[in-house]
């Protein structure tokens, strides 16, 4: 039996028998436990910090003295000097073991850690990007064995962190040689390892032990906007998120009228190409701006995004997808240079990863909501929705899973409608409307304050009420038919039918005002019956998708059912129901999963082994085509009223009591729904 002391690790409960002088970082190595370094042991990057523990541990069966470790060194007396260790805190690859000991690997030194994600029922990230720093002392070269420098940096990478068959592009050349003679042959470098071809790749290089960190860039390529999460990828941490508008909208609102641009316009595709590309590379300065880092240190970038944003991104003619069957270049995950497709504000030698597209209309945004809300691990049938100019909808349970793309249009996202805007400060996002006084109280992005509450004018002082975003317009609707200024078949009625002053017409239909600046100089902003009728539009797609993979399932009820993307993350369930935009569930189960497939996007980014997860995962999805299933259309007309007449919730009467006035006169806007209706009974 061994008489060697025995280290035990928490969290993970690792344990074993060390020789007296065996360096902490050594044990935590053999003993596969996640302490990270990053100089190899050196003293020098402080990123295996530990917390021995002492005295008395009954569940380890060990008593820990106090002098169970060496004592500390001037190694780690100069790093403190400097840096500043935590109280308690050793360096693990200076401590070695003289007794019995207990040591707690802290989070932040665990190579491996998890990041924490707000949402409770989230699955977390688990950090092991696909780039990692490596500090090395490389050999000087010697006129007795000639070689190469790159050859000793592989010798070297090889040798001290068993790094094999690396590979460095030219440019990566040019800088080699000055940069290991500037740190005197001790380099730090950035290597990124593939998920699928194994090869390493030396992205970056630094003199010395580079401390200024690394990072990833999680884009979510929507239809009508940008939106990108700068990463930490070392923590997890997101540094900053930036959005803007995709400027391809000046080409066409939705997915099929720029596949029209491009079919109509030679060279069509190349121009959206070079507009959503230009747009990326002022994003990429404008993010590492406000995080105040230097955006050379992107050295990854994940997208998701839509199968016609998919190959736009990637300068691929998407007419094939505007017609049936609707064949993608590639519906397999891509992995290339990110200056391969001119995105020069990052790393040089950055690399892009793109997850794999489902099939036809259901793209990679699709499979990056799968990704972070697994419906195949969920034992419940679960019905997710993400909305955007596109909504992604999955159905499924660990027996099956389903997925469709409906073509709801910008209107959820605050585009075309008429006083519509994205959501960013000034944009009104909550609205209440009394309804017994009919008049309207709201909350503009911004501000904490209701619009009758005091300080709201202060709050708005710099940013004004600009308009209405995606949730304002949704709230506005939903509320309007809960005060009995709308009917059932979506129309404004009349001051006289509604006993308003503020439903004032407008053409041969009528608007409500919300509020009206106009006086001053402002805005006025209103909802129109056009408003009302895109957003019936956009609901009845979600709804009709929804139920189309409902059909294929052969159900009729959905489990629970997760809200996602920007609508699920501001949306209340009361106003969902009231428009009736999803299939029946019970109230208490239905959830936000806020930004799912931005979410998805960073899970990529941080985990590489995720990236193998979602392209099996995808494989097994079945994809439900909404363009050419008659099915569709017929859900789509049955879900025009509000709530849905044929599934209006019962759960409805729980939380709100709807009026049901009928403001058709038989004329104006609404000869057209009044055919609809005529049609339907
Ligand atoms: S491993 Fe770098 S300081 Fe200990």
């Amino acid at each position: 039996m061994t008489t060697d002391p025995l280290v035990v690790f928490t969290p993970s409960g690792k344990r074993g028998h060390f020789p007296i002088g065996t360096p902490i970082l050594t044990a935590a190595r053999q003993l596969g436990v996640d302490l990270d370094s990053v100089c190899g042991g050196r003293g020098i990057c402080s990123k295996c910090q530990i917390t021995p523990s002492y005295g008395e541990f009954p569940k380890h069966g060990v008593t820990v003295s106090e002098d169970a470790l060496s004592e500390w060194n001037a190694v780690e007396q100069r790093y403190d000097d400097k840096r500043g260790l935590k109280p308690g805190r050793r360096l693990g690859c200076q401590a070695s073991v003289q007794g019995d000991v207990v040591i707690d690997v802290p989070p932040e030194s665990q190579v491996h850690r998890q990041v924490v994600r707000k949402a409770a029922a989230a699955r977390a990230i688990t950090m092991d990007p696909a780039t990692r720093l490596y500090f090395v002392v490389v050999e000087e070269p010697d006129m007795h064995s000639p070689t190469g420098d790159l050859e000793r940096l592989e010798r070297a990478l090889r040798e001290q962190w068993k790094i094999d068959a690396i590979t460095a592009d030219l440019s990566l050349m040019s800088k080699l040689q000055p940069v290991l003679r500037k740190g005197k042959w001790e380099v730090t470098v950035a290597v990124h390892k593939g998920h699928k071809d194994n090869v390493a790749r030396i992205v970056e290089i630094w003199p010395g032990l580079h401390e200024h960190g690394l990072y990833g860039l999680a884009i979510d390529l929507g239809s009508t906007t940008i939106a990108a999460h700068l990463t930490d990828l070392e923590t997890g941490e997101v540094k900053a998120s930036s959005g803007l508008m995709n400027p391809q909208i000046r080409f066409g609102e939705d997915l099929m009228s720029r596949v029209s641009y491009a079919m109509m316009n030679p060279g069509g595709d190349k121009e959206m190409t070079k507009a959503v590309r230009e747009a990326i590379n002022d994003l990429t300065t404008s993010i590492a701006d406000e995080a105040g880092i230097d955006a050379a240190l992107i050295v990854e970038t994940v997208f998701v995004c839509n199968p016609v944003m998919h190959h736009l991104l990637l300068g691929l003619d998407p007419v094939e997808l505007g017609q049936a069957p609707f064949a993608l270049a590639t519906s397999e995950s891509m992995s290339l240079p990110a200056r391969e497709m001119e995105l020069t504000n990052m790393n040089p030698r950055a690399l892009v990863y793109i997850l794999p597209c489902i099939a036809g209309h259901v793209g990679a945004d699709c499979a990056a909501v799968a990704l972070s809300e697994e419906p195949g691990k969920s034992e419940d049938l679960v019905l997710i929705v993400d909305v955007g100019t596109n909504a992604e909808i999955l159905l499924g349970n660990t027996h099956r899973v389903l997925a469709c793309s409906s073509p709801t249009g910008p209107a959820f996202e605050g585009a075309q409608i008429s006083s519509g805007q994205r959501a960013a400060p000034g944009a009104i996002e909550r609205i209440e409307i009394d309804p017994v006084t009919k008049e309207p109280r709201f909350r503009v992005i911004g501000s904490e304050n209701w619009s009758d509450e005091d300080g709201f004018d202060q709050d708005i002082a710099t940013t004004g009420i600009t308009g209405i975003c995606g949730s304002g317009i949704i709230e506005a609707v939903a509320e309007m038919r809960i005060a009995g200024l709308l009917d059932e078949s979506g129309l404004i009625g009349s001051a006289e039918q509604t006993g308003t002053p503020r439903c004032v017409p407008e053409g041969r239909t009528n608007s409500y005002l919300i509020h009206d600046a106009s006086a001053e100089g402002g805005p006025r902003i209103t909802v129109t019956q056009g408003d009302i009728r895109a957003i019936q539009l956009a609901k009845s797609a979600l709804y009709a998708g929804a139920r189309l993979l409902m059909d294929e399932m052969e159900v009729d009820r959905v489990d629970r059912v997760v809200l996602a993307g920007a609508f699920g993350a501001h949306i209340s369930t009361k106003h969902a129901m009231v428009l009736g935009m999803i299939p029946d569930a019970p109230l208490d189960k239905v959830s936000s999963a806020g930004n799912a497939a931005g979410t998805g996007a960073r899970i990529a980014l941080c985990n590489i082994g995720s990236r193998a997860e979602i392209e099996r995962v995808v494989r097994e999805i079945t994809k439900v085509e909404t363009a050419i299933e008659p099915k569709f259309q017929d859900h789509f007309v049955a879900a025009n009223a509000i709530p849905h007449k044929t599934d209006p919730f019962p759960e409805l009467a729980q939380v709100v009591t709807l009026p049901a006035p009928s403001f058709n006169t038989g004329g104006g806007d609404d000869e057209k729904s009044g055919r609809r209706r005529r049609r339907r009974s």
